[in-house]
């Protein structure tokens, strides 16, 4: 049978009961402290969820942690290689606005370079002599601070920070909720830096395509002047076609027509006589003749299909020293005819007549360089320079389409719809430089 305890068994037995005591009132309060974190960590969760905004997001995650009580305060600063984005606290009041002078001031770098540069959770029992020169460190007396880099799949967007009570700072389920919460809020980071991007992109995708739109707008505009011009050119073509048949091989038919009426209706006996009416007759027809060969040549010279795009060429420098004597023409040919592509030819054609006409009509030049060539790029370069007057390039272009010739957007169009490249140059005293060119005809 036990005695009754002495003094002293008692005496060691309070103690014991006492420790019990105390054991149990801090594992109270550690599993208090660990369901406020957990609950702030829910709240984390549901802010990171709908919350896009990164400056929204960050405040709203910083209260949420000091909510419950679970930290006594919080601060989060996200940055980006060109330095600190925002910076959020919570807790920290007044005291707080130092520290964030101080962070968007001297970069995330300066100021928290060992949180940056440690992967895992940075803890500091006593922040108040470990960061000395920290401007709110000094609130810390007392308390442990956590802190981790917020990192996701390689790529750091800030840190975050939290003071709790000293004991719990080095509590290995305390660390692993914050590491938690750390990596939870570098993934909501990513993904508004995901939809950003997003968004950038969509932004640069509208705006190509309201570009696209507006060209093709003005393109649609344009097009529409220049088959509204085309049918005009095609409406005067006729009505001097009409013009020249009438007045001259019509004139020429009437008065053959009339000469032939007048022999046969005179029933003459007089052969002699008749021979020397018809004979009029001859420079008559010959007169027709040549009207038709230059209404033809007009249309579509038959030296083209006949002899192809370098005679053609002659041809017309011929015709046009004929015409303009005043002008000297100079030729520079170095291409052969296999050289040019029998669609290019007509083209080749049209863009020297209108480019020679616009010499003869508007430049008063004395001189006018032709250069038709391959060059060492397998290029086909047609080149017209004349020496006169020149003309105002930007200024002729700037006049509303409707307004303005047709020479120079037509032979811009039917470069440019073959494949090739259109050129004018000008400027007053100047001269005037027209340029075709077609890339890579082999
Ligand atoms: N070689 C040139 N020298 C000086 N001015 C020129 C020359 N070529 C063109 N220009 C100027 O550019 C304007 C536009 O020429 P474009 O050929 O488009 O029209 P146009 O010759 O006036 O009329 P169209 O060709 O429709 O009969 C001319 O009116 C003229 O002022
Ligand atoms: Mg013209």
């Amino acid at each position: 049978m036990p005695g009754n305890p002495t003094y002293g068994e008692l005496e060691q037995r309070v103690k014991v009961l006492e420790k019990n005591a105390v054991e149990l009132r801090q594992t109270k309060e550690r599993i208090r402290h660990l369901n406020a974190v957990l609950s702030s960590i829910r709240n984390v969760s549901r802010m990171i969820a709908k919350e896009k905004n990164q400056d929204r997001l960050i405040r709203e995650i910083c209260r949420s942690l000091i909510e419950n009580r679970g930290y006594y305060n919080a601060w989060m600063a996200v940055k980006d290689n060109s330095g600190i984005l925002c910076v959020a606290e919570a807790g920290l009041g007044r005291d707080g606005i130092p520290l964030i002078e101080k962070l968007t001031n001297s970069g995330l770098e300066n100021c928290c370079g060992n949180v940056l540069s440690c992967p895992g959770i940075l803890t500091i029992q006593n922040p108040a002599s470990f960061c000395t020169d920290c401007p709110v460190s000094h609130i810390y007396e007392g308390r442990g601070a956590m802190a981790a880099r917020l990192e996701h799949s390689g790529k750091i967007y800030g840190i975050l920070t939290v003071s709790v009570p000293e004991a719990f700072s080095t509590d290995p389920e305390e660390k692993a909720l914050f590491q938690d919460v750390a990596a939870d809020i570098a993934f909501a980071l990513r993904n508004i830096e995901v939809e950003e991007e997003r968004r950038q992109t969509e932004d640069k995708l509208r705006d190509a395509r309201d570009e696209l739109e507006r060209r093709v707008r003005e393109r649609t505009v344009e097009l529409e002047l220049l088959s509204s011009k085309l049918l005009n050119a095609q409406e005067e073509e006729r009505k001097r076609i009409a013009g020249d048949l009438h007045d001259g091989i019509g004139q020429s038919l009437s008065a053959i027509k009339f000469m032939l009426e007048t022999v046969l209706e005179r029933n003459s006996t007089d052969a002699a006589a008749d021979f020397a009416s018809l004979k009029t007759l001859v420079p008559m027809l010959q007169k027709a003749s040549e009207e038709v060969r230059t209404i033809v040549m007009n249309l579509r010279p038959s030296v083209l299909d006949d002899l192809g795009i370098l005679a053609t060429v002659g041809w017309f420098c011929r015709q046009f020293r004929t015409v303009y004597s005043f002008i000297r023409v100079e030729e520079d040919i170095d291409i052969r005819e296999k050289d040019v592509p029998d669609p290019l030819k007509t083209i080749i054609f049209r863009v020297l007549q209108e480019a020679m006409n616009n010499v003869a009509k508007h430049s008063h030049a004395d001189c006018v360089w032709l250069s038709f060539k391959k060059n060492r790029n397998a290029a086909v370069e047609l080149l017209i320079e004349d020496n006169g007057d020149g003309f105002d390039v930007p200024a002729f272009l700037s006049v509303r389409s409707s307004e303005k010739g047709f020479g120079i957007t037509g032979m811009k169009e039917r470069t440019e719809l073959s494949g090739g490249i259109f050129e004018i140059c000008s400027a007053a005293s100047a001269g005037t430089v027209v340029r075709a060119l077609w890339p890579h005809q082999r």
